[in-house]
């Protein structure tokens, strides 16, 4: 295998693919500066002196750990601004990184229940990611995701109140994701809603085989039809379900930072992404909460190759995997790939 000489060659090389980002929950791309600015902007109380002090408690022994700060950390998202700010905050970042195409999670769930409209929240993002579709050439989709903790009647309560904002959006709300705390929450709590949601139109994806085990892999492709799952890292205990999920092409969209960072895997070259893609599975490499796990989506593919010994080019066929697996048209997917291809071949 190709050894790629050192780190800056190796990241300048990986910048240079045209890339997609298809699993980030925007929500944890809130930096500390972000959440201490606008705290301080919307007069809302932290638990935190200062912003290292933010780091500090970023010690997580499990989803459950990083998600109680996660959701404390968004009460400070009040504003169509706010929400704009985090968002653009984050494009910043996806051009830095060498993304063409982005699809962000947001949990409206988090914001409603603090009282926040799902219009403001709408808003906010919406603006940020047309203004990067003309400013800074990168697309951005929308997937609506529901929280699994909560009950699927919540779920189908959100959905109700979002539908109305659907032709507004239209050009960017096309799917529906499902997060939070997987264990005891499997997939199949949301079948109705999913089903809807299928009816609808709606690209479907879901949170399984995280901390969950295979048989919610399972669950999610059978019963909630999704076309990738997010995640997926335990289905390689099941491999039957392997087996199905090579054949039909099911992406898979692993966040190897992620899963370090929550004790999925003890060390990153423990991760068994790089047997999943020298299996055949269609792997993708993703940032999930860059701001709580310390890299963004370039940070993740340079740990990965390192740790796990990618070659040249298996970082082709994740990245070419990334445009695959996106939900672009067609025509799209054509022109990245084209631009991926020529891009690999220089440096
Ligand atoms: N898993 C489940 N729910 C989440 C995550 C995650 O990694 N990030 C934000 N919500
Ligand atoms: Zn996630």
């Amino acid at each position: 295998m190709p050894h790629l000489p050192s780190d800056t060659p190796l990241r300048d090389w990986l910048r240079a693919l045209p890339k997609a980002e298809l699993h980030l929950h925007i929500e944890g791309t809130l930096e500390p500066e972000l959440m201490f600015a606008l705290a301080e902007r919307n007069g809302v109380p932290l638990p935190y002196a200062d912003v290292d002090a933010v780091r500090q408690a970023y010690q997580f022994t499990d989803l459950q750990s990083f998600l109680d700060l996660y959701y404390a950390g968004a009460s400070v998202l009040i504003t169509e601004q706010d929400f704009y700010d985090l968002t653009m905050a984050y494009l910043h970042h996806a051009q830095a990184d060498g993304l063409a195409h982005v699809e962000l999670m947001f949990d409206p769930q988090t914001h409603t229940h603090r009282g926040i409209a799902i219009e403001t929240v709408f808003a906010g993002l919406a603006r940020a990611l047309r203004e990067a579709r003309g400013t800074m050439g990168i697309s951005g989709y929308l997937l609506l995701s529901f929280l699994r903790h909560l009950s699927e009647e919540d779920a189908f309560a959100t959905l109700n109140a979002a539908l109305p904002l659907r032709s507004q959006y239209d050009d960017l709300w096309v799917g529906i994701g499902l997060d939070s705390s997987e264990r005891g929450n499997p997939p199949e709590k949301f079948a109705r809603v999913y089903a809807r949601c299928a009816e609808l139109g709606f690209h479907l994806v879901a949170h399984a085989g995280e901390e969950g085990p295979a048989d919610y892999v399972r669950s999610a492709l059978e019963i909630l039809k999704v076309a990738r799952i997010d995640h997926g890292v335990r289905s390689s205990d099941d491999p039957d379900l392997l087996q199905e999920l090579i054949q039909r092409r099911i992406p898979l969209t692993v966040c190897p930072l992620s899963n370090l960072k929550l004790g999925v895997v003890r060390d990153l070259s423990e991760h068994n992404l790089a047997r999943l893609l020298r299996a055949g599975a269609m792997v993708t490499i993703n940032a999930d909460d860059p701001a709580y796990f310390g890299g963004y989506v370039l940070d993740n593919y340079v740990a990965s190759a390192q740790a796990l010994d990618l070659s040249h080019d298996e970082l082709v066929t994740l990245a070419a995997n990334s445009l695959q697996a996106s939900f672009l048209p067609a025509a799209d997917k054509t022109r990245l790939l084209d631009q991926l291809a020529a891009a690999a071949s220089r440096g």
